[in-house]
């Protein structure tokens, strides 16, 4: 285990079935229809590149990054578009893939951005849920773990744009985050 890590909270193992499982949910939901796969840089990257291999309806792939200002570990609620999408979303089945919803603030800020390019319909896939940390109410379509009130690193997940190699979902030891 890293150095760094506490504890491990989801491995590999169960990662990788659980999103097989959202996969084959979304599959079925969009079954004869195309749909338009939206990733989050960068730490979206890894949950839509797996979940992606596994949706078997026909589908495009493009990414928006974005960043929020303020602490590295909070979300404010302002954000910037650092990348944005190649192609229009007029008529589209848009599916957003996100890393983790915590306060909500994030998601919101782009579910209001891509309805405003007028998709045929958009939903949203979450690997990661911290219900306790919601400040804004956030409809989640498909949604993998749903994970107590503790900073996670792996799986594409990063802290100060370290630690998304590791494989498994860890929580970081406090000391890492709180700097003491
Ligand atoms: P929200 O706007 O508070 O919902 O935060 C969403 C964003 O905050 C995510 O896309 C992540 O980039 C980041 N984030 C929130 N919690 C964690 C965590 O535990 N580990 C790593 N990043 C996190």
């Amino acid at each position: 285990m890293h150095p760094d890590v506490a504890s491990v909270l989801l491995d590999e193992a169960t990662i990788a079935a659980k999103v097989r499982e959202m996969a084959a949910r979304i599959s079925a939901d969009y079954r004869a229809q195309d749909l338009m796969v939206v990733g989050i840089l960068k730490g979206g990257t890894i949950f839509c590149a797996d979940l992606l291999r596994c949706i078997t309806v026909n589908c495009t792939l493009d990414f928006m990054a974005i960043s929020s200002y303020g602490a590295a570990s909070k979300s404010t609620g302002v954000h910037r578009i650092n990348l944005d999408l190649e192609g229009p979303l007029l008529g589209r089945n848009v599916l957003l893939v996100e890393d983790i919803v915590d306060t909500g603030l994030t998601l919101r800020f782009l579910k209001e951005y891509l309805m405003q390019r007028n998709p045929a319909s958009l939903r949203v896939a979450v690997l990661l849920d911290k219900p306790s940390r919601r400040q804004v109410d956030v409809q989640v379509d498909y949604k993998g773990f749903e994970i107590p009130d503790e900073f996670v690193v792996g799986y594409g997940l990063d802290f100060a744009s370290k630690y998304r190699n590791l494989p498994d979902i860890c929580i970081l030891k406090s000391e890492i985050y709180s700097g003491k």
